[in-house]
């Protein structure tokens, strides 16, 4: 059974927690595709050449420690700009879509330019403020020690860059279905996520 759940949004929306929710409720496999950015930023920030660092990516540039600090976070949105990157970085991810017992993928353009026939797809976002009020609790969390209007302009920049670039920007597909998860505490977030999906899944059937 082939059945791809493409869930995209901004930095800190919550696209990550309800991903993986997701993925353990229906038993799909999940692919956190700005884990491949991170891992090219950060080949980038050790002086690699963008495209050389992304047609050269392995597993294990996935498991570098530093992936969610804040200066790879920046470097990953600023090579996600180039064209050549992200056409490194297409076959990786539809494959993942497409293999069998159902996959969630989570990004930026999974329901619009990797999967755009997704049999679900979820825009996951809230406003700056809340989106920065968590990141900074995460940061803080972790040990790193950034102010929150630091983190808040972080967050600023990323939206603005991942959503004005040319190649594959940022934006909910057309048919997906928005959750603005402001309002809402993680539980309620992910039951209204998987009552989306479910919806989707019963009209596959
Ligand atoms: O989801 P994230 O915050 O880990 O993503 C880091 C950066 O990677 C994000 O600012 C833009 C880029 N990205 C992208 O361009 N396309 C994706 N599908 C996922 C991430």
């Amino acid at each position: 059974m082939i059945f791809t759940v493409a869930i995209d949004g901004p930095a800190a929306a919550g696209k990550g927690t309800i991903s993986k929710a997701v993925a353990a409720h229906f038993g799909f496999a999940h692919l956190d595709t700005g884990l491949l950015y991170r891992a090219v930023g950060a080949k980038v920030l050790n002086g690699q050449d963008p495209l050389d660092a992304a047609e050269t990516l392995t597993a294990r540039d996935l498991e570098a420690t530093n992936l969610r600090t804040p200066d790879v976070a920046q470097a990953a949105s600023k090579v996600a700009v180039v064209k050549e990157v992200r056409a490194a970085l297409v076959a990786f991810q539809r494959s993942f879509a497409a293999r069998s017992g159902g996959a969630v993928l989570d990004g930026r353009d999974i329901g619009t330019v990797i999967c755009p026939t997704a049999h679900a797809k979820l825009f996951v976002t809230a406003s700056a403020q809340t989106r920065a009020t968590r990141r900074h609790a995460e940061l803080q969390a972790s040990g790193i020690s950034d102010s929150f209007e630091q983190v808040l302009a972080d967050v600023k920049a990323r939206d603005e860059r991942d959503t004005n670039r040319a190649e594959a920007p940022m934006i909910a597909a057309a048919d997906a279905v928005t959750l603005d998860t402001s309002g809402l505490s993680i539980d309620e977030a992910v039951a209204q996520a998987i009552a989306i999906i479910e919806r989707s899944r019963s009209s596959a059937l």
